[in-house]
């Protein structure tokens, strides 16, 4: 098995530019974020000399001691915007339902909401309006099943129904905001509005051609101001639809802007964003990082909440940030990791009171070859923490090549798979 690449050091040799990946206290009794962050500022200093006596460094991620500092660590100071911040209600949803219990129930719901959005995308695209009459009750159901076991629709959220970047990232941004809106305990008119909202924010994008929408490398400023155009687009497109609620609208509206006012269409900041225009800006910046284009390159889970760690109090919210990365963990259902015993794995669901104990779908074994058989395990299981297998790191997802529609239906719909260890036939 591998060892972590982590160093531990007293908080009196810390400095900025490291990475600090692990704490000697529970990170849920800090105002840390719990997968690490890299020391930016000398508030993070203090912070950590106030909580800690040491902690573990990770010197792939960030500088060793001694070490000089990469220019990338440090970039602009965050700006002064005026935004307050927003009530928070963590206990309001607690998971109501098992992951392999509901998973069929939210299996029929995820192919009823992709068939009612995708026909509704075609209308826009032949020049009707949509008609949301079959995507209404839909929405509920992805609403009422996000509140009830958010690990469901996540998961589903990976399958390849539709052959279309820009539905799927629709689909994953509407349940990536749920599950954010459910964290902060929006209620359940809200969650309606910021699924509907997600679900078209970029519907403009049916007016661009794909050919531009998919180029490879950089575009022009010209290709820059046309793409921009696509929430004006979004805006005329959903004008007088009935009953796309106000807060949905906004949403098209506000989608790119940042808190900084470095955004567009109007370059509002802070306060001047509505919370659902925040919340999209934040997982539609999320999503394109995790699950890029092909012209851009993979990164993995970890690696884009460090990103947007970074980019707390410039383009999004810090409180926003932080709610964001508590409400999605570590390794959220359908992420890529690698087991310390080498094998490569596929999260499934979690337990909630063990997050960083997943069930797991191994797909590769210790040389990389693909499993012809993917095998369930449940880390949070006696068995697995007797045997010390727990999750190394995350990987880049498309790195690992993943079938998420064979591991679907080989393993998430058999519930005798979930069993720890057991092998399928
Ligand atoms: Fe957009």
């Amino acid at each position: 098995m591998k060892d972590f690449v982590q160093t531990k050091i007293s908080v009196d040799q810390l400095c900025k530019g490291m990475f600090v990946a692990r704490l000697d206290r529970p990170w849920v009794e800090t105002p840390f974020p719990f997968q690490g962050f890299i020391i930016t500022r000398d508030r993070e200093l203090e912070l950590l000399h106030q909580y800690c006596q040491h902690v573990y460094i990770d010197m792939e991620r960030g500088v060793a001691p001694g070490q000089p500092l990469r220019r990338s660590t440090f970039e602009a100071p965050p700006v002064q915007v005026k935004c307050a911040r927003f009530r928070v209600d963590h206990k309001r949803y607690e998971i109501r339902q098992k992951f392999h219990q509901y998973i069929h129930h939210a299996d029929r719901a995820f192919s009823e909401l992709n068939q009612s959005v995708t026909a509704a995308f075609d209308q826009v695209r032949v020049g009707q309006k949509p008609n949301l009459d079959p995507v209404r009750p839909q929405a509920e159901k992805m609403v009422q099943a996000v509140i009830d076991n958010p690990d469901t629709f996540l998961w589903l959220s990976h399958l390849r129904q539709v052959d279309d970047y820009s539905y799927h990232h629709s689909v994953r941004m509407s349940v990536l905001a749920l599950m954010l809106g459910r964290h902060i305990g929006l209620n359940e008119t809200r969650l309606y509005n910021i699924a509907l909202g997600c679900l078209f924010a970029d519907i403009g994008n049916t007016r661009i051609s794909r050919k531009l929408l998919y180029k490879q490398g950089g575009y022009t400023e010209e290709e820059k101001a046309r793409i921009r155009q696509h929430v004006d687009l979004g805006l005329h497109i959903m004008s007088g639809v009935r009953d796309f609620p106000n807060e949905s609208m906004e949403i098209i509206a506000t989608h790119h802007e940042r808190h900084d006012g470095s955004g567009y269409n109007k370059g509002l900041s802070g306060d001047l964003i509505p919370l659902g225009g925040r919340i999209a800006g934040l997982v539609d910046t999320y999503d394109a990082i995790t699950n890029p284009r092909h012209h851009r390159p993979v990164t993995s889970t970890a690696k884009a909440l460090d990103e947007l760690y970074r980019l707390r109090n410039r383009h999004f919210q810090d409180q926003l940030v932080d709610e964001f990365i508590q409400a999605i963990g570590l390794y959220p259902s359908g992420s890529v990791v690698e087991l310390n015993t080498g094998e490569t794995a596929v999260v499934i669901s979690h337990d909630e009171k063990n997050r960083l104990r997943p069930v797991v779908a191994v797909i590769r074994d210790i040389r990389g070859q693909h499993l012809s058989q993917p095998r369930t395990i449940d880390l949070a299981s006696e068995k697995a923490q007797q045997q010390h297998i727990q999750i190394a790191q995350a990987l880049p997802t498309m790195a690992a090549d993943v079938d998420y529609d064979r591991i679907h239906r080989q393993q998430v719909l058999k519930k005798r798979s979930w069993l720890p260890f057991l092998k399928t036939a």
